[in-house]
């Protein structure tokens, strides 16, 4: 596997608070990688550094060899990025934000109209392309901004928190174009507050916890690193208490083991929520 992405010891301070502390990554060319974690865990910081917007306090960044703050330049042709916030022209057409967005590249005439109609058609926007975007929806303003980050045609292509706001239909439609653009090729590099955004869509996720990374592996991998299966038992009715079990076998067992008066609430697999909760003491929709 090629690696795509390297961090080492990178830092990133805004006075005192550091929001990324010491990070050390490798993302690898082809994968859907996740950065998974709650507010102020250091996600945006990390993608901004990444795709050139800040620079890095002490470490090092680079995307395909190139470092970040020397080769900033080279950076941006290989890189795409999409932030939480829309970076679209509202009084604009999704056609002239593409426009807008080639000629910002320097895409020549014949080859922006070839790429724009193209992407439309990838994105399924072509029957809006004249629309003005803040006529459209959520999921469609978002895969506008998407295609706008394309046009380029980056190698990578970073998605800040992708799918927040969007509703359940808007939000597998964007996991599938997501999935879709991996497929032909192109890694991503997203991040996510969403445990199931994580679970159904990345090969390998990264858990931020106040700009530290507290674990890296594949979702599976990290189930079963805790424990595939846990146990909630209510503590004297009012306290949840979570145990984490190899099999169903063993989590059966325990059940069965218990004094009668417990009351086991539910035996269950495992996610990436108990992962985070247990090495935090948190969730991850905590603040
Ligand atoms: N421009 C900034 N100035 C000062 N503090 C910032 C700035 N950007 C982020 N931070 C702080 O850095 C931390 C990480 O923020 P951020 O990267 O936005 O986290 P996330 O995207 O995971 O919610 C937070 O404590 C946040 O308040
Ligand atoms: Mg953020």
């Amino acid at each position: 596997m090629n690696e795509f992405i390297i961090t080492e010891k990178f830092t990133k301070c805004y006075g005192k608070v550091s929001a990324v502390q010491d990070l050390d990554l490798t993302v690898y060319a082809g994968e859907i990688f996740g950065f998974l974690g709650p507010n102020g865990a250091g996600k945006t910081t990390t993608i901004r550094v990444m795709t050139t917007l800040t620079k890095p306090t002490s470490g090092r960044v680079q995307i395909k060899g190139f470092d970040v703050v020397k080769d900033a330049d080279k950076v941006k042709k290989l890189i795409g990025v999409v932030q939480q916030h829309l970076s679209l022209d509202r009084d604009l057409t999704v056609r002239e934000n593409m426009e807008f967005h080639a000629r910002l590249h320097h895409i020549g005439s014949s080859e922006r109209k070839r790429r724009i109609n193209e992407l439309l058609t990838y994105v399924e926007l072509n029957d809006f392309a004249d629309r003005m975007v803040d006529t459209l929806s959520g999921g469609m303003k978002k895969r506008a901004a998407i295609v706008c980050s394309l046009i380029h045609e980056p190698e990578v292509l970073f998605l800040d928190e992708p799918t927040v706001g969007l509703d359940a239909q808007a939000r597998r439609r964007l996991w599938d174009l997501v999935r879709r653009l991996n497929a032909d090729g192109t890694t991503i590099f997203l991040t996510t507050h969403y445990i199931e955004e994580a679970e159904a869509l990345c090969g390998r996720v990264g858990i931020m916890h106040h700009g530290q990374l507290i674990a890296l592996d594949t979702p599976l991998e990290l189930r079963k690193k805790l424990g595939a299966v846990t146990v909630e038992t209510l503590v004297d009715n009012k306290e949840t208490r979570y145990q984490y079990f190899a099999d169903r076998a063993a989590a059966t067992r325990y059940v069965q083991s218990l004094p009668p008066e417990a009351k086991t609430i539910i035996i269950r697999d495992s996610n990436l929520e108990d992962v985070f909760v247990e090495q935090t003491g948190q969730k991850v929709g905590d603040n």
